[in-house]
């Protein structure tokens, strides 16, 4: 197996933990919409046994998938002296894949920062204090439509590279992708509506 190609398999190992995360935080933030539950959720989530664990394999992958991905990208620009035919009028250019990545590290860890000042008796206040900004809830629904992009352009990319291409699965990405965003832009969209 080559460098890249093992370079390419971490990437996609780091990925999918992080998809993991992903689909974990939002079907845990859901208890929201059920009274305490949410409270109680965070209140044993935050145990030090958890917690910090958890935070610490996210922000690894992290690392590691970032580093991945621009090592990778560095090494087919120095490969690739003519550039790739146009297949379609939609082509995304690549500076503005670099600004979206770049927009969608840079929410992530403000985020994790802003989740460090959380009261930890009652996440849901800080939750409800958050998004009772209209400056925040943007940056948070500006998050979720990157990560939404990002999601399904490199979930169609990982199916390519294992041989899948059938019209069904990329229906079965999108769909799981637009649940996950469904999930987590309900709680800024309700505190904003109520
Ligand atoms: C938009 C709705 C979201 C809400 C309401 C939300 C809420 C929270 C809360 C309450 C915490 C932890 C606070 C605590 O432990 O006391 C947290 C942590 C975190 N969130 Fe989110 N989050 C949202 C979206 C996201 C998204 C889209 C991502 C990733 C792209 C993300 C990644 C993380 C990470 C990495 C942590 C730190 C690790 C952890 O404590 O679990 N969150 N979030």
């Amino acid at each position: 197996m080559t460098l890249l190609q093992i370079q390419k398999r971490t990437m996609t190992i780091a990925g999918s933990v992080l998809s993991v995360y992903l689909l974990f935080h939002m079907l845990s933030n859901l208890s929201f919409f059920f009274g305490d539950s949410f409270n109680h959720f965070y209140q044993i989530y935050n145990s030090v046994w958890i917690r910090w664990p958890v935070l610490a394999i996210v922000l690894i992958c992290l690392w590691i998938h970032v580093r991945a991905a621009v090592t990778i990208r560095r090494k087919n620009s120095q490969a690739r002296q003519v550039g790739y035919k146009k297949h379609d009028k939609f082509q995304i250019p690549a500076s503005l894949v670099t600004i979206s990545i770049t927009l969608l590290f840079l929410f992530i860890i403000v985020h994790i920062l802003q989740s460090l000042y959380v009261n930890p008796l009652d996440v849901r206040a800080s939750i409800l204090d958050w998004f009772s900004s209209p400056f925040i809830t943007l940056f948070y629904l500006m998050g979720v439509f990157i990560l939404v992009m990002h999601l399904q352009h490199s979930l169609i990319n990982v199916l390519q590279t294992l041989g899948i291409s059938s019209k069904m699965h990329h229906i079965a990405i999108h769909s799981v992708v637009a649940v996950l965003a469904l999930g987590f832009i309900s709680i800024p969209v309700y505190v904003w509506l109520t």
